[in-house]
């Protein structure tokens, strides 16, 4: 299925690189440009998005699973960053153990209610099966989130393999996270470049570089957004450049 372009995925293969801290401040400095935007929590059993953000929803995925609501009643408004949000619930399950009927109608009102927003995020979660690889599929635009631990160039590295098995034009670019610094951050992303240029015989872009910052850390454990708690700090400076990269497309 394609979208309308302004589906933008956050993957990684692995957990634990910042793909939910990554996404919350995309969508918070896509809203404070004044851009309406939607977070959807992909990584449905962890339900990282309303955590990191402090939000109780009323309404999450799992009601739209059961029936309980469609996707667009799912809708949570995120008052203090001025966007949306779908959340997850912790415990309810990934989206591996979805089937491929309840993916597809799952995507089919996403791909809908995409029209709506200027911007809609997915936060796919770790993993890379089959459904996590149809969420995927219906962005146009791909942001896989990589440190410099070689189990992340791994898993990130799979992947992007399997996207672009089923896509050959996928739009794949390249976040690394927590760096030391730019030098570093380079380092990294050439060796992710370097395996997808000799094995793929295709060359990934590079996003963006965010540097490892406590402020980070200290921000997701106050339940409070960086640009609210820490907005001078590096990782806040990194990651509004990245994103106005990402606006100028
Ligand atoms: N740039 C960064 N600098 C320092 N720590 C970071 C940074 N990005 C993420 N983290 C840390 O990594 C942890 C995992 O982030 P999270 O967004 O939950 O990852 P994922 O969604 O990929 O599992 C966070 O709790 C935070 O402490
Ligand atoms: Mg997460």
């Amino acid at each position: 299925m394609k979208s309308k372009d302004n589906i933008l995925a956050i993957a990684s293969g692995k957990g634990g690189v910042g793909k939910t801290w990554v996404s919350t401040t995309i969508s918070h400095i896509f809203a404070n440009s004044g851009r309406k935007a939607l977070l959807f929590d992909g990584d449905i059993g962890l339900a990282n998005v309303d955590v990191q953000l402090g939000l109780s929803p009323a309404v999450d995925l799992s009601d739209v699973f059961t029936g309980k609501a469609t996707l667009a009643q799912a809708v949570t408004h995120y008052d203090e960053g001025n966007f949306d949000i779908i959340a997850g619930r912790s415990g309810s399950g990934s989206l591996a153990n979805l089937s491929v009927d309840k993916i597809n109608s799952l995507s089919r009102e996403l791909d809908a209610l995409a029209k709506t927003y200027d911007l809609v995020l997915l936060d796919l979660g770790a993993g890379i099966e089959q459904q996590v690889q149809a969420m995927a599929q219906l962005a146009s635009r791909c942001l896989i989130v990589i440190t410099d631990e070689p189990t992340s160039l791994t898993d990130a590295y799979a992947f992007i393999k399997i996207l672009r098995m089923q896509n050959q034009d996928a739009d794949i670019q390249i976040i690394v996270n927590m760096a030391e610094n730019q030098r570093e951050g380079l380092k990294t992303f050439g060796a992710i470049k370097n395996a997808c240029e000799s094995f793929l015989k295709f060359s990934p872009r590079l996003a963006g570089i965010v540097r490892r910052d406590p402020k980070v850390k200290e921000a997701i454990r106050s339940q409070t957004p960086i640009l609210l708690k820490n907005s001078k700090s590096m990782a806040a400076a990194d990651i509004a450049a990245l994103a106005v990269k990402l606006m100028a497309r």
